[in-house]
């Protein structure tokens, strides 16, 4: 088992381990007192994991219950966090009573952000069982819902009391739920490792993650809430959140994030910014993961998103601009020259 602890606002432990689901309840012991539990999670994972949580939970002191909404990022809604919202108040769960976020990135998401807003915040603990949650969503309390007018548009900040990590549970994951993790791990690589490649290749998923969490734990801790360095992991978002938005999320978070990080690679070159064009050797290395890099969107299309996006501030948008693979920088540019960005990203 390995352990990070994250030193934020409200310190908190990361366990990374494989077949350790059943052992839940003793290390949740750690972080919380014996309490009522409400786990939260989606209908794929509940089937799989829920009962053997559960069952851990209870033999640990924990009174539990169940909240299950359908799986997707359809689900990652007003309606579905307003339903939770209320199923907690009728259960009758107080302040002193906490929340299981178990699954990927939806159900961290949305159960991140009703711990956060539920009787003005509770505790919660990740249990994550994508590979994509592993690497980067559940690490740094970036909890957030989508609007009709765009993804992620309504969020917190909101650390975690513990993120616990079984990689066995990434074996049931189909290709297309492994590749939105690489896509992230690829995002690392890109940002600040260019080391981690053959590893992403090899699908070395325990070293992967491992080094994933290190560096976002180091991100993290410098900036939580996002105003400088943390706005590196964005690289390739701005367009993958447009993407995602405009297939009506039928393009996985991460195919999006690996069209928009190629996208931007391009753009950042050919407007000048970055010295050399990264976008050539890492278009390689995601299409020998497996990834569909084809252009589906217009750059107005695309541009009419990234409007919405919520990194835009007093009108300007910050860009992550690679220098070399392995290290990037923040380029603030105008909202007007954002649409020639992306134009000259998606020209072939
Ligand atoms: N997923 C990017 C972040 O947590 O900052």
């Amino acid at each position: 088992m390995k352990k990070f602890t994250v030193s934020t606002d409200r310190p908190y432990d990361i366990l990374i381990g494989s077949n350790i689901l059943e052992k839940a309840g003793t290390y949740l012991n750690t972080c919380l007192p014996p309490c009522r539990l409400c786990v939260i999670t989606d209908s794929t994972v509940n089937s799989l994991y829920a009962q053997v949580i559960m069952t851990s939970l209870m033999e640990h002191g924990y009174q539990t219950s169940k909240i299950v909404f359908p799986a997707g990022e359809h689900s990652k809604n007003l309606t579905t966090y307003s339903n939770i919202l209320e199923a907690l108040a009728d259960e009758g769960l107080t302040r002193s009573d906490a929340i299981i976020a178990l699954g990927g990135g939806v159900v961290g998401d949305l159960a991140g952000f009703t711990a956060a807003t539920y009787m003005r915040g509770i505790a919660y603990v990740l249990i994550p069982t994508t590979f994509m949650a592993a690497v980067d969503a559940s690490i740094g309390g970036k909890n957030s819902i989508n609007l009709l007018c765009g993804k992620n548009l309504a969020g917190v900040f909101w650390q975690p009391s513990m993120v616990f990590c079984d990689c066995h549970t990434f074996e049931s994951l189909p290709q297309t739920k492994l590749l939105d993790g690489a896509a992230e791990a690829v995002k690392y690589a890109v940002i600040s490792e260019e080391s981690l490649f053959p590893h992403i290749l090899k699908r070395d998923f325990t070293y992967i993650i491992e080094r994933c969490v290190s560096i976002k734990k180091s991100i993290v801790e410098a900036d939580e809430r996002e105003t400088g360095v943390r706005q590196l992991l964005n690289f390739g978002h701005t367009v993958g959140h447009g993407i995602e938005k405009l297939s009506s999320y039928s393009v996985s978070h991460g195919q999006a994030v690996a069209k928009g990080m190629v996208t931007e690679a391009r753009a950042a070159y050919r407007c000048g910014l970055s010295p050399v064009d990264v976008s050539i050797p890492l278009e390689e290395i995601l299409q020998q993961l497996g990834f569909d890099l084809s252009a589906d969107y217009s750059a107005d299309e695309i541009y009419h998103y990234a409007l919405m996006d919520e990194k835009i501030s007093g009108g300007q948008i910050t860009l992550i601009v690679p220098e070399s693979l392995g290290k990037c920088r923040l380029h603030k540019i105008s909202l007007s020259e954002l649409k020639t960005f992306i134009r000259l990203g998606l020209a072939k």
